[in-house]
């Protein structure tokens, strides 16, 4: 079978997060391309398999699968009243090609003695996430999908209402420190490839983020930070997602300073079996101006001792097998270039930087992420 995926904005990440999950998920029993706008998956995998996949991701609006070239469109709908849209992610076709074809199928289907609306898109050549939801076309209406020389039929879009609920009704949030935005949370955590049910650290877990999606996600979560308020507020946001959202997994917060590990916090993590880790280091307060450069040199000298420190914290641990380490560093806008890491300076005992090039960003952002992901072994 055929599987299309509609990445969102940050292409390079989506197709490396669905990658990851592929493997980590499928194994090697898969295959996948790019087209412009879409990437395809081929397997032999079931249908549940594969929504199973789309269902972890943080950085795709949408997938379905490719229909046969002789497919019958009458047999896609099995209600009385026909509810459809169209989208196109093939660039031979636009919006005045959408509506010329949907009056087609209209009037064929209306011969047939059925109710008939449809719905076009309002921006662009393809219907919003918000627009196949509100629409029912999933569960009960069909969103046709046209694609490079076949069609395409939506059967899953984006979760956002759940993406929003836990973004806007968790009782703590820290406005002085900058969170991880939950699809690029999700994103990272899929970047780890740990197997369903293991355990997911993040050492500068401040109000849980990271913990949330894992939960989500059917992980086992460890939280550690140097700030108590942070911690108390993270156990606050756990305690009510998992009322909320009925979480099975198991959580464990305590205070940790990566930068002075007592012998007993050590002692302490060596009771986990840890099998990724996933965080955003401390970047300094949100900036809403091009920085001075020596503020910016000085917030990033700062970050990078915090990985530095987190990777000792590891040499002092034993792990079974090589772990992920997956870690946002900054890069700031200052008033004359941007500014980072050398990439010269990731080099630490007993990790390997195994990706290059990822970042996030927001338009007229002042801080980037650049996203990393190094495998860790332990000697
Ligand atoms: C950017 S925030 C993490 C945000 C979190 N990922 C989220 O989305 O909610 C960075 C965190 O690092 C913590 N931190 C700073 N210095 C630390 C240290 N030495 N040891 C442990 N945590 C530290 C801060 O207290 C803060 O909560």
């Amino acid at each position: 079978m055929e599987y299309f995926f509609v990445p969102g904005r940050l292409r390079k990440l989506s197709w490396v997060e669905l990658d990851s999950v592929c493997k980590n998920v499928l194994g090697f029993q898969y295959n996948l391309t790019e087209e412009k706008e879409y990437f395809v998956l081929k397997t032999d995998l079931k249908k549940s398999f594969v929504e199973k996949i789309f269902s972890r991701l943080g950085g795709f609006l949408k997938y379905g699968e490719v229909l046969d070239n002789n497919f019958e469109i009458e047999k896609l709908f099995d209600n009385k009243k026909i509810v459809f849209g169209i989208s196109s992610y093939y660039e031979n076709f636009c919006f005045e090609d959408i509506k010329k074809l949907s009056y087609n199928f209209k009037s064929e289907f209306i011969k047939t003695g059925r109710k008939v609306r449809f719905v076009l898109p309002k921006s662009g050549n393809s219907l919003s996430t918000s627009q196949v939801l509100n629409n029912r076309l999933i569960s009960e209406g069909v969103e046709l999908v046209l694609l490079k020389n076949k069609m395409g039929r939506t059967l899953g879009v984006q979760d956002i209402e759940s993406f929003s609920v836990r973004d806007y009704k968790k009782p703590f949030v820290d406005s002085n420190m900058g969170v991880l935005p939950i699809k690029l949370t999700r994103i990272m955590i899929n970047l780890a490839q740990v197997k369903y049910g293991g355990c997911i650290w993040d050492p500068f877990c401040g109000s849980g983020n990271v913990l949330l999606e894992s939960l989500d996600m059917g992980y086992d979560v460890l939280g550690s930070d140097i700030d108590t308020k942070a911690l108390d507020g993270a156990k606050k946001n756990i305690k009510w997602a998992k009322k909320y959202f009925k979480y099975i997994n198991n959580s464990n917060l305590f205070f940790l300073d990566v930068q002075n590990p007592t012998r007993s916090k050590i002692n302490l993590l060596k009771n986990y079996e840890i099998d990724g880790i996933v965080c955003e280091p401390y970047m300094g307060k949100p900036q809403r101006k091009a920085l001075e450069i020596h503020k910016a040199n000085s917030l990033v000298e700062q970050h990078y001792n915090l990985v530095k420190n987190l990777f000792s914290v590891l040499n002092n641990l034993k792990f079974e097998k090589p772990i992920r380490v997956v870690v946002v560093f900054p890069e700031y806008k200052t008033k004359r270039n941007w500014v980072s890491i050398p990439k010269n300076k990731l080099d630490f005992k007993n990790a390997k930087l195994i990706t290059k090039d990822l970042h996030w960003s927001r338009e007229n952002s002042i801080i980037k992420r650049l996203i990393f992901v190094f495998e860790y072994k332990s000697k």
